[in-house]
């Protein structure tokens, strides 16, 4: 199977890779500052440089658009039309409504919302379809995202909130554990360094807890004594973290829409 990438920049060229390293297709790669693409090339067998936008499109089972919404649009008016209904046409673009990647093409639409976290072959990748896939379309696209992150299908309407806890979620999480090892390291009782590195294995060691079958329910229930030190904590947490994101899924909300609405496609505004 051959999968085309367009843009090889941070996501791009994590994808590239990423099916290149499964090795179950070969990869064509594009992009605008050539060398960028030929370096991809030189790092990973199976990646292979196109000489134009064009070629992908022609020859690729599986096109991937990753370039920033601003070069999206011209883009798609340039290869939109090469696409045959065969063809998967997705983009990493999630301002662009899936209705208007179909006025472009004649080619099975979707977007999809990668996350850093399939650099290191894991999480989740979501993807949202466009009104031609098929039920064993979705199944064999599913089965080409597979490959790379285990991928998760939902409603164009429920792609801000999803993108939240997957795409933005790596740099939510980091966030977190940065403000959490800055407060321990105000006790004066240890580095930052040791900080950072039990809150990192115990943050890592609680997700295998998780993927090991425990709910958060079973975690908070095994860890917490009536009356203890772990209730101190958590009456603290209560509450705060709640709202805190309350706030968080509000606003990423809101600044969609306003981007959206300001400047519908080729705005140059990014999710
Ligand atoms: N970063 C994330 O975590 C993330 C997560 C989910 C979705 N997204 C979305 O994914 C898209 C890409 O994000 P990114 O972070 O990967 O951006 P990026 O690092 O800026 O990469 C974009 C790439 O597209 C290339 N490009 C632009 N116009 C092109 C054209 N006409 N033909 C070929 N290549 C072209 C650029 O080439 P040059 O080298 O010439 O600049 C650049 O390498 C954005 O729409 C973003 O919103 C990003």
């Amino acid at each position: 199977m051959r999968i085309g990438i367009i843009g090889t920049g941070s996501m791009g060229g994590m994808l590239a890779k990423a099916w290149a390293t499964a090795g179950k297709a070969e990869v064509f790669v594009y992009n605008r500052t050539p060398e960028k693409a030929r370096e991809l090339a030189r790092q990973v067998p199976r990646i292979h440089v196109a000489a134009s936008a064009q070629d992908v499109a022609r020859f690729t089972d599986v096109l991937v658009v990753a370039t920033r919404a601003s070069d999206g649009r011209v883009l798609l008016d340039q290869i939109g039309d090469i696409l045959a209904p065969s063809q998967v046409l997705a983009t990493t673009i999630s301002t662009i409504p899936l209705a208007d990647l179909e006025t472009c093409t004649r080619a099975k639409v979707a977007k999809i919302i990668p996350s850093i976290v399939q650099s290191v072959q894991s999480g989740v990748l979501l993807v949202s379809y466009g009104s031609r896939f098929s039920g064993p379309d979705q199944e064999f696209f599913e089965s080409v995202l597979g490959q790379i992150a285990l991928p998760f299908a939902v409603g164009e309407d429920q792609l801000r909130v999803c993108s939240d806890l997957t795409s933005c979620g790596p740099a939510f999480i980091a966030s977190i554990l940065n403000a959490w090892a800055e407060a321990a390291t105000k006790t004066g009782r240890i580095s930052r360094g040791e900080a950072e590195f039990l809150i990192t294995h115990t943050f890592t060691s609680t997700a295998n807890l998780f993927l090991s079958g425990l709910s958060a329910a079973d975690v908070l229930q095994r860890v917490t004594v009536p009356g203890g030190v772990t209730e101190v904590g958590l009456d603290v947490l209560d509450g705060r973290v709640r709202e805190v994101f309350e706030d968080l899924h509000t606003q990423t909300e809101q600044h969609s829409r306003c981007k959206s609405a300001v400047q519908p496609l080729a705005s140059g505004q990014e999710s």
